[in-house]
């Protein structure tokens, strides 16, 4: 793109839009104002309101937010590598630092050439994770952006795609289950998960699809920024997350989960009797 153009729209267009009356939450955040390259940064096109990851042979990439979360509602619109993406994962995820760690995961495992991509969701709290849950996506999402969410507040994490919730965590740390305690770190990585990924890892990176390019957008972020452990500020209601109407789903949302859990899901860790013969608490919940 000629630059001087370039420069007109990401700098220029949202003064422009405001001065027509649109409301100020229309203003594009640019990504270097929440986020920052973490990993394999020649392998990352940073087009300020766009960010696009690729990977070769050589490496995948990533980012990651400037700052640390104590709650929020997560918010990033992905496009996932199309064509042949077996063993390919696109992931975007919450993650503490350090040891008994705790995370939230959105990862897509890629696909031979069409089939479909699963979407799977992971709760890691103090270092403990193995509660997957897969679905499988009701649209392509190789062929445009979608957005994806995350709610985190002291009573529930939902995982949302396009505003339909998908997974639920509830908080029932009052009967021994784990629930996270530490501030996370915003991720987005696309990385080889060949030995996994695809058909439990029999399938893997056919590298004359590459390179392999994930496009994301939407870099403002509603969260509480907090330091090691979740700053107690984080979970007052000051924040609209926190509020009641976020304690639990309302009834539209409630059903339409149901409706995914009837249709789309193909894998939940909680009727893995072979893995757990015994049931994991919060599946009883
Ligand atoms: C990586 O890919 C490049 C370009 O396709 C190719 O020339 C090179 O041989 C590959 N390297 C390895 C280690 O496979
Ligand atoms: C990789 O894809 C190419 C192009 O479709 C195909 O010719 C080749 O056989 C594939 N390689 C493997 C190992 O499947
Ligand atoms: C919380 O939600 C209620 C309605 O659900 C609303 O009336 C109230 O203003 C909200 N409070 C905050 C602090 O956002």
């Amino acid at each position: 793109m000629n630059s001087l153009i370039f420069i007109f729209l990401v700098v220029l267009a949202p003064h422009v839009v405001l001065s027509r009356g649109i409301k100020r939450s229309e203003e594009i955040t640019l990504f270097d104002q929440n986020y920052k390259v973490t990993w394999g940064a020649n392998h990352v096109i940073n087009q300020g309101k766009e960010i696009q990851l690729t990977m070769d042979n050589s490496s995948g990439s990533g980012f990651a937010s400037k700052i640390n979360y104590g709650s929020g509602f997560f918010h990033m619109k992905i496009k996932v590598p199309g064509r042949n993406s077996a063993g390919v994962v696109t992931a975007y995820y919450l993650m503490s630092e350090g040891n008994n760690h705790d995370e939230l995961d959105f990862e897509f495992l890629g696909n031979s050439e069409g089939k479909s991509y699963s979407l799977q969701t992971n709760v890691w709290t103090n270092g403990e994770g193995g509660r997957e849950q897969r679905i499988q996506l009701w649209f392509d999402p190789t062929s445009n952006f979608y957005e994806y969410k995350i709610l985190w507040n002291q009573h529930q994490i939902v995982f949302y795609v396009d505003n339909i919730p998908i997974r639920i965590y509830k908080n029932n740390n009052n009967i021994g289950v784990g629930y996270p305690t530490k501030a996370m770190q915003i991720q987005a990585s696309l990385w080889n998960g060949e030995n996994w990924a695809t058909d439990g890892g029999q399938t893997k990176i056919n590298w004359t699809y590459a390179p392999f390019k994930a496009n994301f957008q939407g870099f403002d972020v509603s969260g509480c920024e907090s330091q090691t452990l979740i700053d107690p500020n984080c979970v007052s209601d000051h924040f609209w997350w926190n509020n009641k109407s976020f304690w639990q789903l309302d009834s539209t949302s409630q059903k339409q989960y149901e409706n995914v859990k009837i249709k789309y899901v193909t894998y939940d860790y909680c009727k893995d009797r072979e893995r757990y013969p015994t049931s994991p608490i919060e599946c009883l919940h």
